[in-house]
């Protein structure tokens, strides 16, 4: 398949500036390989490493193989989720890790391209399971879920200050006709909002959509319940970075660094942790893009990366 676009890879320096290999045998997981931008500058910049790719959609997967290709006997890629492979990590894979990789979220592919209905700004069927073996889709959220329901989503997962607007307009307009696309959702919710959100430069869907995707993928369960696993299966004085793209996933890694770290008393994210005091914080604050990465690619804006080290 010829790809039209192309995902711009967030941090890049950065990222090879803090995970840089500490050998020329290292190997790396990178868990949310997507189109393989981040591998691929690695893979190219450190000719000894080796680099393990995790994505759950196997059609992102498949662009990865595509591009990677001039690194086929220095990668493996495996189609599935993080957690479940660092969970079940001798099934999947020989090599330990030295550098384990997350950029969370979804790729500029999954907007522009997968028809998925992952975008305010197309009409396409609102499905957004980024694998489709999950039994839940948006639409299926959005037709069935109880007012309630809807509103503790877009609330958790969107901090969408007018989620019950929005859901008593969605549970309204759904008596009439089921809502199929993203196009009507879009519709629905910017009708909701108070006229003058309707115009801004932030599309008054965005949060809508970021929620119901983090619902149907299980986003922040995924994160929790991989972090750990992570860990154990990296190697003493190995590294874990991971970029996340809004405060709800930031939360979750800052607080399970901290205990990680030994620096805090069981967060409410990683109760009893046995590995607390085995890994230092290396990022303080979490990086953040400059001026010139954002002007350059606006979706880096919100991106905020933190990295940890394995000391025993
Ligand atoms: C932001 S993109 C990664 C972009 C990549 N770093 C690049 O430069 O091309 C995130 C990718 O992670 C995948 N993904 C998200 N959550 C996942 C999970 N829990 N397990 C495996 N893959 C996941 C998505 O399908 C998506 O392709």
């Amino acid at each position: 398949m010829v790809s039209t676009v192309v995902h711009v890879p967030v941090l890049l320096d950065e990222a090879v500036s803090l995970l840089s290999p500490d050998n020329e045998t290292s190997t790396m997981i990178d868990g949310t390989i997507g189109e393989g931008g981040h591998a691929g500058y690695f893979l190219s910049k450190f000719p000894g490493l080796f680099l393990i790719g995790i994505d759950q959609d196997l059609k992102i997967l498949e662009k990865a193989r595509e591009r990677l290709k001039p690194y086929k006997r220095r990668i493996q890629l495996i189609n599935g989720r993080f957690s479940h492979v660092f969970s079940n990590y001798n099934s999947y894979a020989d090599r330990k890790p030295d550098i384990i990789f997350l950029d969370l979220g979804i790729s500029r592919y999954h907007f522009e391209e997968s028809g998925l209905g992952f975008s305010f700004l197309r009409d396409e069927p609102l499905d957004m399971r980024l694998d489709r073996n999950l039994k839940l889709n948006a639409s299926y959220i959005v037709n069935n879920f109880n007012e309630k329901e809807l509103v503790k989503i877009f609330f958790d997962y969107g901090e969408e200050r007018f989620a019950r607007r929005i859901a008593g307009r969605i549970t309204a307009a759904r008596r009439d006709k089921k809502i199929t696309t993203s196009g009507e959702l879009a519709e629905i919710v910017r009708r909701s909002v108070p006229p003058a959100y309707r115009h801004r430069r932030i599309h008054p869907a965005t949060k809508i959509f970021q929620a119901l995707r983090i619902a149907v993928n299980g986003e922040l369960e995924e994160l929790k319940e991989g972090l750990l696993p992570a860990c154990s299966i990296l190697q003493p004085g190995g590294r874990i970075g991971i970029i996340s793209f809004h405060s709800l996933e930031d939360r979750i890694v800052k607080h399970f660094y901290k205990e990680m770290a030994g620096n805090s008393l069981n967060s409410p994210e990683m109760p009893n942790s046995q590995s607390r005091g085995e890994f230092k914080i290396i990022t303080k604050k979490p990086v953040r893009p400059g001026e010139a990465e954002v002007q350059r690619n606006p979706a880096s804006r919100s991106a905020l990366f933190r990295v940890m080290r394995k000391i025993k």
